[in-house]
């Protein structure tokens, strides 16, 4: 039973809007904190496109105490999804990312403890890019956590992580939640920030607090003009666009990719699950994709013969592999994603096929270059 009603920070952007639908059909009532963001939104966007009619929407920074205040008036539980998102961006727009993410939640924090409010769950979107790389198997040594490529080694465009004990090429293994957390982006340290500040302050006030570790999720609503967003959006915007997707490296580092209904979902189980507390869990499918392939799956649904263009470079802050182990959240509520990529892909080029986006990636990636983000 879901304790209604629910602020959704973030509400009306492309996970936050999903997860609204999703809630209101489970009748619990909706309340939306969201600034709508220009990168996301659009400049001087005044609606929120996707949120259903009749859903209250507080429009104001989760950096705005007053504001938060007013949107946790009489509310039961509260998901934490209002954040920047961008790993690359993250890497020089430093100040931002840092008060948005852990300024943001501390404030929501803040006023949650000592606003006089009721509030007897919080869900927080936290990240798999927290982990930095994900766990890895050497063929001789048997399971290696090594440390991230040194730049020499990107430099000398060796992509695959060495054993640290003897330099062999590693394979990826599913990365469970105890694996040692060792962000590796300015955005990583601030998911990191938002699950810890949640995770500690709800223990310390007895509020239901579980952290839920998303791993790459993709789908429809996706802002695909926003250059930093994640890679299916992109690989859309620039394929309709009649570009071929950029990708770095050599194409084949890897990523879980999973789509939003399935991410609404998780949500959804750990606002009902009252027992369950107190703990981080990972959001994936537990299959792993390259990100060639991946622009290779868009471009096949789009029906348009442009491969992807491997540009053999790399983006400061990007693991090489990372795929969820996603035997807790089976364990503990009951979770597993049901839509397979192929199907995924299909929805998400249904939906961006209706869509006019505009192809700021190029613009994106020298603003990266020039600061010496891309090398
Ligand atoms: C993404 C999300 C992050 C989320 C995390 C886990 C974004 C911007 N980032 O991070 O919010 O917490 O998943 O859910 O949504 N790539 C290209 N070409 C491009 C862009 C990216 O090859 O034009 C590559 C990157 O180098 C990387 C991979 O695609 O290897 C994934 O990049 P991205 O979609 O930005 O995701 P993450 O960094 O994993």
């Amino acid at each position: 039973m879901i304790s209604s009603p629910v602020l959704v920070t973030g509400g009306a952007g492309f996970i936050g809007s999903h997860l609204v639908e999703a809630l209101l059909a489970r009748g619990a009532t909706v309340r939306v904190l969201d600034s709508l963001e220009p990168q996301v939104h659009g400049a001087g966007a005044t609606r929120a496109r996707h949120l259903p009619d009749g859903v209250e929407l507080v429009r104001a920074s989760v950096c705005d105490a007053a504001a938060v205040d007013r949107a946790l008036a009489g509310v039961g539980s509260v998901v934490h999804l209002a954040a920047q998102v961008g790993v690359g961006q993250s890497m020089y727009a430093i100040v931002p990312y840092v008060d948005e993410n852990v300024r943001g939640t501390a404030v929501l924090l803040d006023r949650l403890v000592n606003g006089g409010h009721h509030v007897r769950r919080l869900v927080v979107a936290s990240s798999m890019s927290i982990y930095g790389e994900g766990r890895y198997r050497c063929p001789s040594c048997g399971p290696v956590a090594p440390t991230p490529r040194p730049l020499a080694q990107l430099q000398a465009r060796d992509w695959e992580l060495r054993c640290p004990t003897c330099r062999v090429v590693t394979t990826p293994a599913p990365c469970d939640e105890d694996k040692p957390i060792a962000p590796t982006s300015v955005y990583a340290v601030t998911k990191r920030d938002q699950e810890e500040l949640c995770l500690c302050v709800g223990r310390a006030y007895g509020i239901g607090t579980v952290a839920l570790r998303l791993f790459n999720v993709y789908g429809p609503r996706q802002a695909l003009s926003n250059p930093y967003t994640g890679v299916g959006a992109i690989f859309s915007s620039r394929l309709l666009n009649g570009q071929r997707p950029p990708v770095f490296e050599d194409g084949r580092q890897s990523r879980d990719f999973i789509h939003v209904s399935d991410i609404v979902e998780a949500f959804c189980l750990a606002l009902e699950r009252e027992d369950v507390a107190d703990v981080a869990l990972n959001v994936g499918t537990g299959h792993s994709t390259s990100v060639a392939a991946l622009a290779e799956a868009i471009a096949r649904s789009m029906g348009v013969a442009l491969a992807p263009e491997i540009v053999g470079r790399f983006r400061e802050g990007d693991i090489r592999h990372c795929v969820a182990d996603v035997s807790r959240i089976g364990r503990v509520l009951g979770f597993s994603a049901r839509v397979a990529l192929a199907k995924g892909v299909e929805d998400l080029v249904a939906w961006a096929r209706l869509q006019r986006p505009d192809d700021r990636v190029g613009q994106a990636r020298d603003e990266l270059e020039r600061k010496g983000l891309i090398r």
